[in-house]
């Protein structure tokens, strides 16, 4: 090989490693960036997920209402690029339209698991819903990537729970309206449960707000939105005995328990027996148990103001009523702000 020859090769070789480094390089710019836009996405998708979505799905995605949402299914790591773009393309799809059922929750027992067949509410403005594009974008991105610890963060801001009454009162030195704020107390609590009496009703209350029950559930107009809302509690709830040891200990419970295990909404009914074992530790309660803090007549009080809660008869329905359309004609009825519980079939009150 000529010297010439072998600059010129020489050349090539160093020409085509600069070129390489730099194409990893630029690569890796370019990989950086779109993380963080992924990361600022999720984040946004996480505060999203508090204000509407926690109710139903639970603080940690561990599924109350609505089916758990923190399965591996739903993940993008470790899944090659086309199961990626298909896990995105129907959770953008099931927010975007929601799934057909009933209005207010609706669980049945058939061989012997627990049945779903209430509604998931349509989320996009295209079917009448409060989030666009961009926002379930961010939600979905928070679903495939983001961490679960992050919704709960956002669930005690004054724009997801309700947990003050602002009022005006008159200064009697100047004769002035004042505006005055202050922490929800059992008088503000617009329920009155059937079968117990005012008495009893005004007890109730009491406890939830002492026991902090109301820092996590709406009750009315009023309260968290970190577990589901118990406006209409009696509606849902299987059983008395069930709500006091549910109360005495949540963690008591394993997951397949206390939630239905199929669901309705798509068609082919979704089980998810299967999981519910295998992800277990996944599902397990957040709240507290109560057993060390209240008396069991005290615990027993709570369970039948909670069972006495709303339209108590639907229970009881031997059969269904025909279930609304697939969410388009009644959007999840949120205007933004504080309202979360009412995703979760709260009318503020009964
Ligand atoms: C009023 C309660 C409620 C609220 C609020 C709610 N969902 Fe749902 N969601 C449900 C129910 C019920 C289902 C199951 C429907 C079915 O398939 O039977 C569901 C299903 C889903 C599914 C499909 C799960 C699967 O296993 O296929 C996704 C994803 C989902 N919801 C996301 C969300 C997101 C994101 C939000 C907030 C923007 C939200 N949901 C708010 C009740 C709710
Ligand atoms: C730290 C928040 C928190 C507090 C405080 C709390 N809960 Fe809960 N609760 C939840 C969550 C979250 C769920 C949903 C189930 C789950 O995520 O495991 C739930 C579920 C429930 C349920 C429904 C059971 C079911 O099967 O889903 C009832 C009834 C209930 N809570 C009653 C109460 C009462 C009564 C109190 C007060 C004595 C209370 N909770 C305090 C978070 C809380």
């Amino acid at each position: 090989m000529s010297k010439r020859k072998v600059v010129a090769l020489s050349l090539l070789w160093a020409l085509i490693l600069i070129l390489q480094g730099y194409w990893l390089f630029e690569g890796q710019r370019m990989s950086r960036a779109a993380e963080a836009a992924r990361e600022e996405q999720a984040a946004r998708g996480a505060q999203l997920y508090a204000q509407n979505c926690m109710v139903c799905h639970g603080p940690v995605g561990e599924g109350i209402i609505g089916p758990p949402l923190n399965r591996d299914a739903f993940r993008a790591e470790g899944k090659p690029p086309v199961q990626v773009a298909t896990i995105q393309d129907s959770l953008t799809k099931t927010i975007a339209r929601g799934r057909p059922g009933f209005d207010s929750h609706t669980w049945l027992v058939e061989d012997g698991k627990i049945h779903s067949y209430t509604r998931m509410p349509a989320w996009s403005t295209a079917d009448n819903g409060p989030l666009n594009e961009q926002q379930i974008r961010d939600l979905v991105t928070f679903l495939m990537y983001g961490d679960w610890q992050e919704p709960s963060k956002h669930a005690a801001a004054p724009e997801v729970a309700r947990l003050t009454v602002t009022e005006y009162v008159q200064n009697p030195d100047t004769g002035a309206q004042e505006q005055r704020t202050r922490p929800v107390t059992a008088q503000d609590l617009d329920v009155q449960a059937k079968g117990l009496t005012e008495e009893e009703n005004q007890q109730a209350k009491e406890l939830f707000v002492e026991m902090n029950c109301i820092q996590c559930h709406t009750l009315g107009s009023y309260g968290g939105v970190v577990g589901p809302n118990l406006t209409q509690a009696g509606e849902w709830l299987p059983s008395q005995e069930f709500v006091e040891r549910w109360i005495a200990n949540p963690q008591d419970f394993a997951p397949w328990e206390r939630m239905p295990s199929v669901w309705h909404g798509q068609g082919t009914p979704l089980d998810l027996t299967e999981t519910y074992r295998e992800e277990q530790d996944k599902f397990r309660s957040i709240m507290p148990p109560y057993e060390d803090a209240m008396s069991p007549e005290q615990i027993r009080l709570l369970a039948r103001f909670l069972m006495g809660l709303g339209d108590v008869e639907k229970r009881n329905a031997a059969s269904l009523p025909a279930p609304s359309g697939g969410g388009s004609s009644q959007g999840p009825g949120q205007g933004g702000g504080g309202d979360g519980g009412g995703a979760a079939g709260a009318g503020g009150g009964s």
